[in-house]
């Protein structure tokens, strides 16, 4: 039966293909499944094609042209399309941790094949529509007498109808994503406006203006749309070229000598994006990014547990206290993290951190690739490594271990396996990796020409190694925890054991800068917006000593003032529902939450939910999350807001009807907030149901964080 099937399937799809009757010239139109978004697809007269995007009638990308470069062959113009093919999908599929169990992948697709003069190349367009967004991908099949070929460059673009309000973070620039965010027109992009409105760009200033994605946009009617890419396989990133217009090019990172993707036939490359909400909570659930990445590859997922951690981590970036490197005042010795482990334990955490346990980190270890090189699996001398493993084992706390490479990445690829299975020997589950290197274009990389080239953090090179260690811990059963990473493009979906990354500026500024540079209160009330929606990250929440906690070095241990976290303990709290992360630190040092009534809320808040749902907010004002636990009938709110006070009225209606529930709420004083009693927070408990609306203050930059519980 299976030869027949072999034999006449070719048969059968010639079939299919030349009983297609829909017509082959443009235009081609896709419709969402709720019919509310519009794709049309055009050839012009020179057969250069082109897509919009139209919302419930509203014209939101107008005319944006596709094609590609190569150095082989030309996909750019006098294109004709010879197959059109449609299909629909609407499943629902489950995810081993995050923000909701059940996913619904619904979508329409359009597959457009096209030939291109003179010589026939061909190409494949692929649309999806969904509900909640537009992802299309090019794929470029095998090509006659051409297998290996250099992308010279991306043609696509993003031509938006409005030259709207858009939050955007600079690419091509020294501290890969750690920026505040910009808030300005989309024709305003550029360095010199980012340098004038946020922070001094120094460092050399190659690369065109552009920024990174996810990149997001809210129009005068609301229509709030952000633009990303899913499942970056083989490819460089894509950053979004800014024009002075309301225009947008892709712009794929280059390697050294000047090319985008080295690749072969057949190839596809990652999905772009556009994700459309009418409004910005509309954004913040999206699927979109994970419906258009690859199911689960592991069989086995057992071994990837959500959960909490502390560590030895907060006394080195925040209180200066500790260094990573040897000498009397190293954080990684032995008896404190007896310590470490003692209080985890004794709180139900599930791992502890350690930071500078291992060889590397006294010469020069940033920020250039140039100092020691880091051993994987050499502990320092003063941290028994063997002592400590037995001794988290018998507490039932995991150690989480911590690979900094300062972008040495070939020393670490040289020991990748070693490293991870020296982890899987000695019980570590999760590893946090490091890629510190405050230059540009500063990579190094020995060619087969034995010279040393230097590559962007974000290009194909960093691409590949980046998925060459996520699928080399798989292998050995650990998950990873990336800092400096290459931006989430979805998938986790495809490796669940990649459960979190940094990729924005995380709760380490708050650390090491002073107040004048640190994050700002609203920065938290703009990431959900902006890189939340590829979602999750180490932002390290939970800081409760937030004035007067940083030393001007561990050998001068008097308090440094300049140094003060725009947040209040409540906001603290509130970002553990809004940040989210299955794997999740409370960054404080232990003796800050030890006897603190407000720890409670870190102990009890969950890592894996059941549902999540964002109530309301603006982008850089303020945003109100609810998420339910997925292993009881626990909900969890967050609420935070930017400078500035405010009043919510929010509706319980998400709770069980008909039960009453207890809420234990946990928020600022009146007449507090980041400047005024940031480090205070009244805990009060009240029943709740379904039918109460809660009005809920907010502080100047403080939040509210309230667990809903049955009453019985
Ligand atoms: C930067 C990371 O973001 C931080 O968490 C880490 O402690 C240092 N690099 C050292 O690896
Ligand atoms: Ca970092």
């Amino acid at each position: 039966m299976k030869t027949i099937l072999k034999i006449l399937l070719p048969f059968l799809s010639f079939l299919i293909f030349s009983c297609s009757t829909e017509k082959l010239d443009s235009p081609f139109e896709l419709i969402s499944p709720n019919s509310e978004l519009r794709a049309i697809v055009n050839l012009d007269e020179e057969g250069i094609p082109f897509y919009s995007l139209i919302f419930n009638g509203t014209i939101i990308v107008d005319k944006s042209r596709l094609g590609m470069n190569t150095n082989k062959f030309l996909l750019l113009d006098q294109f004709e399309v010879i197959n059109v093919s449609r299909t629909s999908k609407n499943e629902d599929w489950n995810q081993v941790w995050g923000e909701q169990k059940v996913i619904q992948n619904n979508y329409n697709e359009l597959e457009l094949t096209l030939t291109c003069a003179p010589k026939n190349n061909k190409m494949i367009l692929r649309f999806r529509l969904f509900d909640d967004g537009l992802g299309f991908r090019y794929e470029i099949p095998k090509q006659s007498k051409v297998s290996e070929f250099t992308i010279i460059d991306e043609l696509t673009e993003f031509n938006l109808s409005e030259d709207s309000e858009s939050w955007w973070i600079p690419a091509y620039a020294y501290r890969r994503y750690e920026f505040l965010y910009a808030n300005t027109l989309i024709s305003e992009i550029s360095r010199d406006k980012y340098s004038e409105l946020v922070e001094n760009l120094t460092g050399d200033r190659i690369g065109p203006e552009a920024v990174q994605t996810p990149f997001t946009i809210q129009r005068e009617d609301g229509i709030t749309i952000t633009i990303h890419e899913a499942n970056l396989t083989n490819y460089s990133s894509m950053t979004l070229k800014a024009t002075g217009t309301k225009k947008l090019e892709c712009d794929l990172f280059p390697w050294s000598d000047g090319t985008k993707v080295k690749t072969s036939s057949p190839m596809q490359t990652p999905w772009r994006t556009i994700i459309v909400g009418k409004n910005p909570s509309e954004i913040v659930m999206s699927t979109l990014t994970l419906n258009l990445n690859e199911p689960n590859k592991l069989s086995n997922t057992s071994w990837i547990n959500p959960g909490k951690y502390i560590g030895v981590w907060w006394e080195m970036i925040g209180t200066n206290q500790s260094t990573w490197g040897s000498g009397p005042n190293h954080g990684a010795k032995t008896d404190k993290v007896l310590e470490y482990i003692d209080f985890g334990s004794k709180h139900g955490f599930d791992g502890v951190l350690v930071e500078g346990w291992n060889k590397g980190w006294d010469q020069n270890w940033c920020c250039n690739g140039e100092g020691e090189d880091f051993g994987f699996y050499h502990p320092h001398p003063d941290f028994d490594y063997e002592f400590v493993r037995d001794y988290a084992k018998k507490k039932n706390i995991r150690i989480v271990g911590h690979h900094e490479t300062g972008t040495q990445i070939e020393n670490y690829e040289n020991q990748l396996d070693s490293a991870f299975a020296y982890c899987q020997k000695n019980g570590i589950r999760v590893v946090k990796t490091g890629y510190v290197n405050d230059g540009v274009q500063n990579i190094k990389r020995t060619g087969s020409d034995g010279k040393i080239y230097k590559e962007w953090h974000h290009g194909q090179y960093m691409v590949e190694h980046f998925r060459k260690v996520l699928e080399t811990a798989a292998k050995y059963e650990v998950s990873i925890v990336v800092h400096e990473p290459i931006k989430d493009t979805g998938l986790r979906r495809t490796y669940p054991n990649m459960v979190s990354r940094e990729g924005a500026k995380g709760q380490e500024f708050n650390g090491f800068m002073s107040e004048k540079d640190n994050n700002k209160p609203d920065h938290t009330t703009i990431l959900p917006f902006t890189r939340l929606v590829s979602s999750p990250m180490d932002y390290t929440p939970g800081i409760f000593n937030l004035t007067g906690y940083r030393y001007f070095s561990p050998d001068n241990r008097k308090i440094n003032l300049d140094h003060h976290i725009p947040s209040t303990i409540s906001k603290e709290l509130a970002h553990y529902v809004i940040i989210y992360a299955p794997i999740q630190m409370a960054a404080d040092l232990p003796e800050n939450y030890e006897g603190h009534p407000a720890f409670q809320f870190i102990k009890d808040v969950p890592t894996d939910w059941e549902i999540s749902i964002c109530l309301n907010g603006e982008i850089g004002e303020y945003i109100t999350m609810v998420r339910k636990d997925i292993n009881s009938n626990d909900w969890y709110l967050g609420s935070i807001t930017n400078e500035d006070e405010r009043n919510l009225e929010i509706s319980l209606s998400f709770l069980q009807p008909d039960k009453e529930y207890f809420a234990n709420i946990y928020k600022d004083p009146n007449l507090g907030g980041w400047k005024k009693k940031p480090e205070e927070v009244i805990i009060e408990t009240i029943s709740v149901n379904s039918k109460t609306n809660l009005n809920i203050t907010l502080q100047p930059g403080g939040g509210q964080a309230i667990k809903f519980y049955l009453e019985s």
